[in-house]
């Protein structure tokens, strides 16, 4: 009884199963923790990790090895600090040494960074064998990679710890790990409500926020999901469309880039009112068959109109235009076209209500936003009726970017 206080205390019901797993199951050799996001997984990876440190060495001991080693992976050297090595400092006080080839030492084990990205991440581990590996968000390695750390760890009973968000249901982990009938590999599936040490405030405001369909599905539930159907399905035309708009907005734009039918030049307006946080579209421009001086003479109108120094967010696969446009004074910045990231901004947006279209020049944002779906074998929207679409994401997302995401860190965590 006063053990599982002091558990709960320290752990959610969910990480207390894994460290079970991990202490107490001595038959797997891969162990992955999916699940939604800020469920507790890395967490209780951490954990894990600082466990099998330890028992690396005692392995090594046993095996008269001086210097046993550990791979700990990650999509980058960032994401490996930021998610394992300040963690590991900041709750534990833990800071191991670094040695002048940039290996690390913990526990008299030597731990080897390896970046999943690419293939040319595994420079570092080639030829070695490991005693284990903790990978570390395993849904974004190059497959190759994956295998070849399983490959490396050979010694001693190596075993492997991952943590990752889910992705679609074809994905390699998911397909060739997670549903394999194997002993050796077990996984945990993470729920939001999974977290215990998160503020209810937080979870609610989170499933509130949260976009209908797969982001739901993915971030909420923590299940490996596609998308289906339209991207946009919080949109609502009955209540999400506006006759008038409010004085004093703050101006900016989008602009997806084309010329030729079926890839027409989208300049999309937007205003935000700083009272209430709406977004609201109000213009469009779209044509096919224009040239760049064209686009030039619509966006000086829209200074005009809105100021000289509005923004105009731009598909960058085009620098030429792009500098066309800055060469004729106008605010021309390359997007951050992040596609995923993008559509759950803009998708966010809608479902809290938090984004409006004028009616007057609503019919080509109807036309394309009802037409926008997923590809459900690729998890990502179509390249089909996106001109508008993309528009309407490369202003929004980026015009809002960083802005909210301290927002949001600053509220709740
Ligand atoms: N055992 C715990 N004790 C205290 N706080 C915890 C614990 N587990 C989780 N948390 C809190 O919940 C947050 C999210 O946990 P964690 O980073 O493990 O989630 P995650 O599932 O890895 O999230 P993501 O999918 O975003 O990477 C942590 O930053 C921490 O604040
Ligand atoms: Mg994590």
């Amino acid at each position: 009884m006063q053990l599982e206080k002091i558990l709960n205390k320290h752990f959610t019901k969910k990480q207390q199963q894994v460290l079970d797993q991990f202490i107490n199951n001595d038959k797997w050799d891969l162990m992955i923790n999916y699940g939604a996001v800020r469920s507790g997984k890395t967490v209780a990876d951490n954990y894990c990790f600082i466990l099998s440190l330890l028992r690396v060495r005692k392995i090594a001991d046993k095996d008269h090895v001086k210097d046993p080693l550990y791979i700990l992976a990650g999509t980058s050297r960032k994401n490996i600090y930021n998610n394992v090595l300040n963690p590991l400092f900041n709750d534990f006080n833990l800071i191991p040494e670094q040695d002048s080839i940039g290996n690390l030492h913990l526990f008299g084990v030597t731990i080897v960074l390896a970046y999943t990205g690419t293939i040319a991440g595994l420079r570092g581990i080639r030829g070695s064998s490991a005693y284990g590996a903790y990978i570390n968000e395993a849904s974004l390695a190059n497959e190759g990679v994956f295998s070849e750390i399983r490959d490396r760890c050979s010694e001693g009973e190596g075993r492997i710890i991952c943590d990752t968000n889910p992705d679609v249901p074809t994905h390699w982990l998911k397909t060739n790990y997670i549903d394999k009938d194997s002993p050796l590999i077990i996984s945990n599936h993470f729920v939001l409500d999974d977290n215990t040490f998160l503020s209810k405030r937080y979870i609610e405001s989170k499933k509130a926020t949260t976009p209908k369909g797969m982001f739901y599905d993915r971030s909420v539930l923590g299940l490996w999901v596609t998308g289906e159907g339209v991207v946009y399905q919080d949109f609502d035309q009955n209540t999400m469309l506006v006759d008038e708009i409010p004085d004093n907005l703050n101006y900016y734009c989008g602009v997806d880039w084309g010329y030729a039918k079926g890839h027409e030049n989208v300049i999309t307006v937007f205003g935000d009112d700083p009272e209430t946080d709406i977004t609201y579209l109000t213009g469009i421009f779209n044509s096919t068959g224009k040239f760049i001086d064209y686009w030039v003479d619509i966006a000086h109108k829209i200074q005009e109109e809105h100021g000289r120094n509005i923004n105009f967010w731009c598909d960058s696969a085009r620098p030429e235009y792009v500098n066309y446009f800055q060469e004729n004074t106008i605010n021309a910045r390359n997007a951050d076209k992040s596609v995923m990231d993008g559509v759950e901004y803009c998708a966010q947006r809608i479902k809290t209500n938090k984004f409006k279209v004028l009616r007057s020049c609503a019919k080509p944002f109807l036309d394309d936003i009802y037409q926008y779906v997923w590809d459900p074998i690729k998890g990502v929207p179509k390249k089909e009726h996106d001109n508008v679409m993309d528009s309407f994401r490369y202003a929004v997302y980026n015009q809002h970017k960083k802005y909210e995401n301290q927002v949001l860190e600053n509220i709740y965590l």
